[in-house]
């Protein structure tokens, strides 16, 4: 089947504004996929780590890349057969993954992993660049991002639930150079594309974030019956 008709959300904004949380809720509310994409560049941080790789070494990232032996099941993430859907969330992984993010052979890499989670009846995906490069025809792209000091609140929760440790400094600063970093990359750099919608969360609940995007994309679909 031609895949290019499936639907798909694509929720694209910076480091800890909730689009993950919130891409899994409109996911499930619609019985669609869903596709973490940061997951997949943290899982190459994890490995890239594990094997102790060179960060500077963009053609052996890229292998890394290109060789990721994953399966999401079951919301949990398995990297060679061992569950690591918590060890990819220190910091540690999501700033070398930041960092292994920029090369674009470790881009290209991911790409086509990332198209096959394209399935029927639909897929939620977050990341970077879901609605710029990966699904440029994705039905409804949203930029979904909320203040700095509010995502440092929501990552400090985040891990501190996880029982790891984390200060809210640490965190604001971390969250200033990713969004530095992710923002000025010649390749796929994070910004808001001509056609994507924004929602700024920093003042909505949870609730409320995942309501607005359900009757944008209910709009739509009663724009297309029409
Ligand atoms: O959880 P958080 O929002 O901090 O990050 P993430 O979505 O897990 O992604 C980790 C890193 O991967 C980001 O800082 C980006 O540099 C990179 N990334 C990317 O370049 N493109 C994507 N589509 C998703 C993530």
């Amino acid at each position: 089947m031609n895949t290019n008709k499936i639907p798909v959300i694509a929720i694209d904004g910076p480091s800890a504004s909730g689009k993950g949380t919130i891409a899994q809720l409109v996911a499930r509310k619609l019985g669609f996929h869903y596709l973490d994409s940061g997951a997949l560049y943290r899982l190459v941080a994890l490995k890239a780590i594990q094997l102790n790789a060179d960060m500077q070494n963009s053609g052996q990232l890229a292998e890394i890349a290109r060789n990721l032996n994953v399966y999401f099941k079951d919301e949990q993430i398995y990297l060679d057969g061992k569950i690591v859907t918590d060890d990819i969330r220190t910091e540690q992984c999501g700033i070398a993954a930041s960092q292994l993010a920029a090369y674009p052979q470790v881009r290209a890499a991911l790409t086509e992993r990332q198209r096959a989670f394209r399935q029927l009846p639909g897929l939620v995906t977050d990341g970077r660049d879901m609605g710029s490069v990966i699904f440029p025809d994705a039905i409804l792209k949203i930029y979904l991002t909320a203040s700095a000091g509010e995502r440092a609140q929501r990552r400090h929760k985040q891990l501190i639930e996880k029982g790891m440790s984390a200060n809210i400094t640490d965190l604001l600063q971390d969250i200033q150079k990713r969004d530095e970093r992710d923002s000025n990359r010649s390749i796929a750099p994070l910004q808001q594309g001509a056609d994507a919608k924004l929602l700024d969360t920093t003042s909505l609940t949870i609730s409320q974030a995942q309501d607005t995007v359900l009757s944008w994309y209910n709009d739509i679909l009663a724009k297309t019956r029409v």
